[in-house]
């Protein structure tokens, strides 16, 4: 590895989520691959991030883009080779790069060879691999419901029992309970970390394990205390104690886990999955930001909240976008202007809070969701949902890169259609101009490596979001720096106290360079501001 070799480095590091089908075609099939990706290495590296995330690239079936494995220790075809992951690996690493895998340890496809003999017969060994149960009064066993809402157990008419799975039918819920799985999926986790990943995110990993007793959930409108047993057992956590056992004898890995918490978002119960702070996962991603409306005081009272809750060793991470819930700037309203400026405040604040930002490729151009007509939907989400859901494809489309014919992914029609704005939004155009949101990031992530106040220090906040301005400190020894977001659609005065003299401009979303002496500055409607000063009381 070329920098940044502190074991802490995800800590301090800025973390790039693929998205893979999307980010660049090579093989002329419109769909991303790992050549792909290599190829646009030095634009990752050069936007100044240090790792990146890949969704799923194992060899899958592909009824959940890839959360549907069937088999671990392989690369879809779609995607490559595995000499073409390793090429991977190692171009990723001469750059300073690290590399984090996903890994779905709640369920396999049903297309997995594990699955296929789970099915064959009731004894077959692997039968307890899955989770099995016998009809109840000639129905399904309880009443738990998938993550979108519909029966979770599927009848199996050759052996006459229901397996479970909490998403698709496709993707049987492994049994946890069964040492055997766990053997032989740490075992899967060693062959990855040989390989040289740099790490893992765990797939909605606060859903492992389920009642052993499969107690009906109490829920519906009427029940004041809802019991939901299909998830949050609390057996997960020595799982998870182990696993980072296995991930700490290697040097430097990390692990970010998904749990997954309908709005609005359960910030507790996210970081409990960090143990202390060094005994589970690495980093947890809690989703209460993406709930949250775009005014300062509920962004600092969900900030607040999450750094407040956080174990005493534990490190905060925060994202805005992603390919389950769509980006961001989607939330930021209809306005053109507004948006793009929210989006630049946006980018301000990811990229100076205490805490590893992960960023959804495409998001640093300032890419949109887009309405997939029905006839190019891909998500079976959308295809069952539609027209009241037409799925996830609205975050998934084809990264941008310039402004050519399907804008520089592929040369052949994309898996989905690329969105209507990529003349204008796409990474080409965006290089050349110095006001875009890329090289906002650019600036910001440039920024953040250089000051060790801005990945490192201390953070505290200087109001609570009043007046709708955000404004806080991010200290160590050497400096003092100020961050000022103004989420209002006005200008707004903000009152800093004394700056110095030798206070100075680190950058402004609308590109001022000055400041005035009295610590009283006029924002501009949604202006983020990044100030350096000498004064370290
Ligand atoms: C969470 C993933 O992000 C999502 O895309 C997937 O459908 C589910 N987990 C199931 O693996």
């Amino acid at each position: 590895m070329q920098n940044n070799s502190s074991s802490n480095w995800w800590k301090h590091g800025v973390v790039y989520h693929i998205y893979p089908q999307s980010f660049k075609d090579s093989n002329h099939d419109g769909i991303g691959d790992i050549p792909g990706i290599i190829t646009q290495l030095d634009y990752i590296a050069d936007l100044g991030v240090d790792a990146i995330w890949l969704s799923p690239i194992y060899p899958s079936p592909m009824v959940d883009a890839g959360y549907d494995i069937a088999n671990h220790r392989g690369i879809d075809a779609q995607y490559g080779t595995m000499n073409d992951f390793q090429r991977l690996l190692n171009e990723a690493h001469r750059r300073g790069l690290r590399v984090i895998m996903d890994l779905v340890l709640n369920h396999t496809s049903d297309q997995h060879p594990w699955f296929i003999a789970s099915k064959s017969s009731v004894n077959n060994p692997k039968r307890d691999w899955y989770i099995w149960q016998p009809p109840k009064k000639g129905k399904q066993p309880n009443n738990w419901i998938t993550n979108f809402g519909k029966k979770a157990w599927r009848y199996d008419p050759n052996t006459k029992e229901y397996y479970f799975h909490s998403f698709f039918w496709e993707q049987p819920d492994l049994n946890w309970r069964n040492p055997e799985v766990k053997k032989a999926m740490f075992d899967i986790i060693h062959f990855w970390l040989e390989a040289g990943v740099d790490g893992f995110r765990l797939d909605i990993i606060n859903l492992l394990f389920k009642d052993r007793q499969f107690k009906n959930n109490k829920i519906g409108f009427f029940v004041k205390k809802p019991e939901i047993y299909n998830r949050n057992q609390p057996e997960v956590y020595p799982l998870l104690k182990e696993f980072r056992t296995l991930l700490d004898s290697y040097p430097e890995k990390t692990s970010v886990g998904e749990i997954y918490t309908p709005p609005p978002g359960r910030t507790t119960l996210a970081v409990s999955f960090l143990g202390n702070g060094v005994d589970m996962l690495h980093l947890v991603f809690d989703f209460s930001l993406i709930f949250t409306i775009w005014n300062a005081a509920a962004y600092y009272k969900t900030i607040n909240r999450y750094y407040r809750k956080l174990p005493e060793m534990g490190w905060p991470c925060f994202f805005l976008s992603n390919h389950d819930i769509g980006r961001s700037i989607k939330r930021l309203g209809r306005w053109t202007w507004h948006k793009y400026a929210k989006a630049k405040l946006h980018a301000v604040l990811l990229l100076t809070l205490k805490g590893t930002p992960f960023i959804y490729y495409g998001d640093e151009i300032g890419m949109e969701n887009i309405k997939i007509p029905k006839k190019y939907i891909q998500d079976l989400y959308g295809k069952i949902f539609y027209p009241f859901f037409r799925g996830r494809d609205r975050a998934r489309t084809p990264m941008q890169w310039n402004s050519g014919r399907y804008a520089g992914f592929s040369t052949q029609r994309p898996w989905l259609p690329v969105s209507k704005d990529y003349s204008t939004i796409n990474v080409e155009a965006e290089q050349k101009d110095y006001a875009s949101i890329l090289n906002l990031y650019k600036r910001l992530l440039l920024l953040r490596k250089k000051h060790t106040a801005l990945h490192k220090g201390n953070i505290t906040f200087l109001t609570k979001g009043k007046n709708n301005l955000l404004i806080y400190t991010r200290t160590d020894e050497q400096e003092k720096i100020f961050i000022l977001l103004n989420f209002s659609n006005r200008k707004k005065k903000a009152q800093i106290g004394a700056i110095g003299s030798a206070a100075v401009v680190l950058l402004s979303t609308h590109h001022r360079i000055k400041l005035s002496e009295e610590g009283v500055i006029m924002l501009q409607a949604f202006e983020g501001l990044v100030i350096k000063t000498t004064l370290l009381q």
